[in-house]
């Protein structure tokens, strides 16, 4: 082993071989469940305008604040690696005029986002997310199906049980008297305030209730609550999402003071959380922007969606093997290539995981690597066998072993695995 010149960079993983079966079953399974609602998929770059980010998730949050990778290009382009999806897909959505011929547009994404944030288990500076949105559609009926859609998701690669944690930010008049009423709320204790929540008191009062720093995390807890000043309208669209998410048997719970970490939220927000090995995980979280299409140059319109974090999921789901091979070919000699190649041939063409080991070694040691992949059959190409026109099929689970003529092998390890 010699020792590596570079290392990967603080904070980001490889998916290695032995481990990327696993993110393939999860993403299967997303595509899968979002196909079953007709989103269908977007791919964004992942560069963008700096000032895309600044403007939709807001200058004030720690994301823009403190933990994007921006640069400035060789041609002097201020640019940013995505910390989030929803920015550019809703840049996207403008720039090219889907709203003109899609009234109702859905649209899914898995990708990785980067924010540099302090590493620690289940939070990296490049990680994954599978997200969804929907554009044109107003609340609750479109809220509550893309939290089901996200609970089936959970089910279906087995995090059933998961936890819905909603709010409403109020609409217009209602999130600005609360902002005001946590401005009151915190300004009376300005002291005791952190720096940077000094300046949350003017510029936005609403990431007050977010900050980690102790002493403002305790006036949390007797923080005014939105639910009393919501006004009916809201407080119905609230209800009428609760239930359908309760009718759809998903777990739901009201939290007064969530208040997520991006700007651009305007109604129902919510988080979703899973009970894993160590306590409870928060793998997405999601809400209503109904301001951000037109905040970015289209016309007003409704909008909701969520991000899954495909890392935190992962951590929660047991380990797995990676897929074992089906038909491995032994080879002892240089005349068995050309059978071994065109049996390896028919069978990859018929839907077998196939291989040999391309060492050609000793019999033995082909044998120990056939027997490493966890092959469920092996062809022996010996010299014997090569003379007769047969080839010795080894069942390594139930083991014994028969001779077959080269032209029927395939067809037989396919029946006898049942395909
Ligand atoms: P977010 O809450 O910032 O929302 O991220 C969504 C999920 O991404 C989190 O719940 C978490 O599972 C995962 N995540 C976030 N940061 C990290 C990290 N540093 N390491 C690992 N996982 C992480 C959004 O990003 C919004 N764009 C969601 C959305 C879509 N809202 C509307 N549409």
């Amino acid at each position: 082993m010699g020792k590596p010149v570079y290392q990967k960079v603080r904070g980001m993983h490889d998916i290695l071989p032995d481990a990327s079966h696993r993110w393939e079953a999860v993403e299967a399974a997303y595509r899968e469940v979002v196909g079953l609602y007709n989103y269908r998929e977007i791919r964004n770059p992942l560069l963008e305008d700096t000032g895309l980010f600044q403007r939709s998730i807001g200058d004030d949050t720690d994301i823009v604040g403190k933990e994007m990778y921006s640069f400035t290009d060789a041609g002097g382009d201020e640019l940013t690696l995505r910390p989030e999806g929803t920015a550019g897909v809703v840049r996207a959505y403008v720039e090219h005029s889907i709203a003109a011929v899609e009234a109702v547009t859905k649209c899914y994404y898995i990708g990785p986002m980067f924010r540099r944030e302090r590493p620690q288990k289940g939070r990296y500076r490049q990680f994954h997310q599978a997200g969804a949105e929907i554009f044109g559609a107003p609340p609750p009926v479109v809220d509550a199906e893309q939290v089901v859609m996200l609970a089936e998701f959970l089910d279906r690669i087995g995090l059933g049980g998961a936890v819905v944690l909603f709010n409403h930010l109020g609409s217009g008049e209602t999130r600005r008297r609360y902002r005001q009423l946590l401005s009151e709320h915190y300004g009376a204790r300005r002291s005791e305030l952190c720096t940077d929540c000094v300046r949350r008191l003017e510029t936005n009062p609403l990431r007050l209730l977010d900050c980690k720093v102790e002493s403002c995390a305790k006036m949390k807890g007797d923080a005014p609550k939105m639910r009393e000043i919501l006004d009916g309208a809201d407080l119905s669209l609230l209800e009428r999402f609760r239930s359908l998410l309760h009718a759809a048997g998903v777990e739901a719970r009201e939290d007064d003071r969530l208040v997520r970490g991006l700007d651009y939220y305007t109604g129902i927000v919510y988080e979703v959380e899973v009970e894993a090995e160590r306590g409870s995980v928060v793998v997405a979280g999601g809400g209503r922007y109904d301001d951000l299409v037109a905040g970015l140059g289209g016309s007003e319109t409704p909008a909701a969606g969520f991000a899954i974090g495909l890392e935190r999921v992962l951590d929660c789901l047991p380990e797995s093997p990676p897929a074992s091979v089906d038909l491995f070919v032994l080879v002892p000699s240089p005349e068995a290539e050309a059978t071994a190649a065109s049996l390896l041939l028919e069978a990859r063409r018929a839907g077998l995981r196939a291989d040999l080991d391309p060492r050609a070694g000793s019999m033995k040691a082909q044998m120990k690597r056939a027997n490493k992949l966890g092959s469920a059959y092996v062809l022996i190409l010996g010299q014997k066998e090569l003379e007769a026109g047969t080839v010795a099929v080894k069942d390594m689970r139930e083991g014994g072993q028969v001779d077959v003529d080269v032209a029927a092998a395939v067809k037989h390890v396919l029946e006898r695995l049942g395909r």
